[in-house]
């Protein structure tokens, strides 16, 4: 096998060993709805394999469907998710067994596809890409249910670098162009090409994502009772729903308290905030005399690399994740303190750009100029429009073959159950230019 054989090949082991890892418990969790944002989580499980089937099995290689009958049952769009705990689905035996005979097939795919193949779905293995990224996509849901279900027990909490580094608040981006979106990168997705020029004028943004003391402190300053700092739509949010810190916060006394995975803890201070919606990131950053940064803002800032006049498909530069750069990859299950990665630093010295917390833009999800679906208009162009806003960097949850500069994540902007937090940005005064 070629050595891109045996990356994909490891890749599709490690992605299902990751899925059959946050699965490994009783049929009764796996088959209950743990609440309507989410699905029973074996509806992920045997969901990745039926999209496994489809794109790689059916798709790519021409074999005749293996279930056709339940195609249906799994299809994201015939289905929303308050819908699933009612559909036949697999359960949770016949659906291993489904996954793993569609897998076994697949590997057999693999072996004799030619990665030199001009037709898109082969070519460079980017519906290997395709697979391995939506099952981790769909992994990193899984542990959002089991966050919502309060279950610890099948999730991993490893050690992670202390809070380190020293620096300013905010980094500088002068004005001037840069190259957003990829032509390049054989497993990117439609969303992130074509790669375009985008002229910015100069700006600030935060070194570090918000913390939990910050917020903390938005929250003492009565920010959640003061409808100066939210939109229209995000103060009638706060005030149907009754919210008042990020989800899972409870205060006991004078300390903010959270629950992470069904264990109470006292929210740590030095640690990015997450579970919080886009009307709460703006709503703070509106409190802080910033805004939230634009997707373009924050891409440039992330990859940007002037001095070489091209982007970095991670802060860092060209070399792969590692355990030193980004807190991904779920080595543990939060966020990494603020300042853990200062070798992870952009050029432009932002941190923590990559991994810990998927950070809001204040982007609506849209199309690139040039924009053209592949392979299917399902994956992201139903999606555009002002609907969505932006995520980007990826979470600790988030596995590296899912996270790049250049990837994009979309959600509504009432959605806190998402591992996500923010970070500000300002435009220059013409006396900082
Ligand atoms: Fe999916």
């Amino acid at each position: 096998m070629t050595d891109l054989k045996e990356r994909i090949a490891a890749q599709l082991t490690a992605v299902r060993d990751r899925s059959l890892g946050y699965t490994a418990a009783e049929d009764d969790l796996l088959v209950r709805q743990h609440s309507p944002l989410m699905s029973p989580l074996v509806w992920d499980l045997a969901h990745v394999g039926n999209y496994e089937e489809l794109w790689v099995l059916r798709a790519a290689a021409g074999i005749t469907p293996l279930r056709p009958e339940i195609d249906d049952i799994y299809d994201a769009f015939k289905t929303p998710r308050r819908d699933r705990p009612t559909l036949p689905f697999l359960r949770p035996a016949e659906a291993r067994d489904y996954i793993g005979g569609v897998r076994g097939r697949v590997l057999d795919v693999l072996d004799a596809v030619d990665l030199a193949d001009p037709d898109p779905l082969r070519r460079d293995g980017f519906v290997f890409g395709l697979v391995i990224q939506h099952e981790h996509q769909h992994d990193e849901t899984m542990l959002a249910t089991l966050q919502l279900a309060g279950r610890p027990g099948v999730v991993r909490d490893g050690d992670l670098p202390p809070g380190l580094s020293a620096g300013p608040e905010e980094v500088y981006v002068p004005a001037g162009e840069f190259l957003m979106g990829t032509d390049s990168l054989p497993w990117a997705y439609d969303n992130e090409r074509p790669v375009h020029r985008v002229d910015l004028p100069a700006y600030w943004i935060d070194r570090l994502p918000v913390g939990n003391a910050a917020y903390a402190a938005f929250i003492e300053d009565g920010g959640y009772h003061d409808a100066r700092w939210w939109t229209p739509e995000g103060w009638r949010w706060r005030q149907e729903n009754g919210v008042f810190a990020p989800l899972f916060w409870t205060r006991d006394g004078g300390a903010w308290w959270r629950t992470r995975f069904g264990r109470p803890e006292p929210v740590p201070m030095d640690e990015p905030v997450q579970h919080v919606c886009w009307y709460e990131a703006d709503a703070y950053a509106r409190w802080a005399g910033k805004r939230l940064p634009t997707e373009a803002e924050w891409e440039k800032a992330c990859g940007w690399d002037a001095a070489a006049g091209r982007a970095r498909p991670y802060p860092w530069g060209e070399q792969d994740p590692k355990p030193e750069l980004a807190n991904l990859g779920h080595r543990a299950a939060r966020p990494a303190p603020l300042g853990a990665y200062p070798g992870g630093a952009s050029p432009y010295g932002a941190e923590q750009m990559v991994g810990d917390v998927w950070e809001w833009t204040a982007t609506w999800f849209d199309g690139y100029p040039g924009f053209r679906a592949f392979p299917y208009r399902e994956y992201s162009e139903v999606f555009f429009g002002k609907e969505y806003r932006v995520l980007r960097g990826g979470s600790w949850a988030a596995d590296p073959a899912a996270v790049r500069t250049t990837f994009r994540n979309w959600d509504y902007p009432i959605r806190r159950q998402i591992f996500t937090g923010f970070r500000c940005a300002r435009t220059a005064t013409p006396e900082e230019r």
